[in-house]
């Protein structure tokens, strides 16, 4: 059920990184099914050529805009952003979803995986949004969505390195939207549980070979764990998101939206 209409993002011009992976795939699809414009980012030239074609069968009179770019390359960020500007006008939303999970327990960490994670889930993702704000900022309006995570809210074991970034990323959220309201742009973030997505399964995965577990083993102990009784699906973040990015949702700013089936209630 979609209780948002196409008219939701009508004439929005939605930036969406990592819409390659699982989350950030089914919000392009959400956005567009509101009525939004897309330009689309991610490593992946393939799904994101898939991508357009799933988003144009959904909304025909959508315009998108696909780009290849690695977020941590500072040209890469900068072409992105005056490129899609270029394609579809002044930017009026931002999805920053691409993300990384690595490391592990802190005695097994090495410097270059904390190193990496940071590098994209944080740094990445706050110079990407400077490229973009100056350009919302000017409109006077806008919205931001960052993916968070429940792992940004509360630590989790063998969290050191991914944890550490998504609590950088709530500090981030909650910092920034101070600045940006001040010019009409709301900043939130949603916050995820276990999202049933490849990086999702290899959490869990991973959770499963540090418990002697197999990986469905694991899995049915997570959704065991879960008040609701199953993991979230990308769409159902990706619901969330379209509400924050859109006037359902104005005078949220700088919330945190945990989307874990009530896995943590605080
Ligand atoms: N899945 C979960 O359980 C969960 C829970 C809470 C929060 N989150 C957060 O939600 C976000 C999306 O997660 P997901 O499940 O959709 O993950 P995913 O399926 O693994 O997708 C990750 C995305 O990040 C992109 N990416 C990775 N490195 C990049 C780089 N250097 N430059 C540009 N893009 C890069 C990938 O692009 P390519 O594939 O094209 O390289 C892909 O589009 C992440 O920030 C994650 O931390 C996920």
């Amino acid at each position: 059920m979609n209780i948002l209409s196409k008219e939701a993002l009508k004439g929005e011009h939605i930036i969406i990184t990592g819409a390659t992976g699982g989350i950030g795939y089914e919000t392009a699809k959400e956005v567009v099914r509101a009525g939004g414009n897309i330009t689309i980012t991610g490593r992946n030239e393939r799904k994101l050529t898939a991508l357009r074609g799933e988003c144009a069968r959904i909304n025909g009179e959508a315009q998108i805009y696909i780009r290849l770019a690695d977020l941590n390359e500072a040209a890469d960020r900068k072409k992105v952003s005056a490129e899609a500007r270029q394609a579809l006008g002044d930017v009026t939303g931002l999805v920053n979803s691409a993300g990384i999970i690595g490391g592990g327990p802190l005695e097994e960490t090495k410097e270059e995986d904390l190193r990496e994670v940071m590098e994209l889930n944080y740094f990445s993702t706050v110079l990407f949004t400077q490229e973009v704000y100056q350009n919302m900022k000017n409109q006077g309006r806008g919205s931001i969505v960052n993916l968070s995570s429940l792992s940004g809210l509360r630590g989790t074991h063998s969290g050191t390195a991914y944890s550490a970034s998504k609590f950088a990323i709530t500090g981030f959220t909650q910092s920034f939207a101070h600045e940006a309201i001040e010019h009409g742009i709301r900043v939130n973030a949603v916050c995820p549980g276990y999202v049933d997505t490849s990086m999702g399964q290899e959490a869990i995965r991973a959770k499963g070979e540090r418990r002697g577990r197999s990986y469905e083993e694991e899995r049915v102990f997570a959704e065991k764990g879960i008040p609701s009784g199953k993991l979230s699906e990308a769409a159902e973040v990706a619901r969330s998101i379209v509400y924050l990015l859109s006037d359902a949702s104005t005078n949220i700013v700088g919330e945190s939206l945990k989307i874990s089936g009530g896995s943590v209630m605080r």
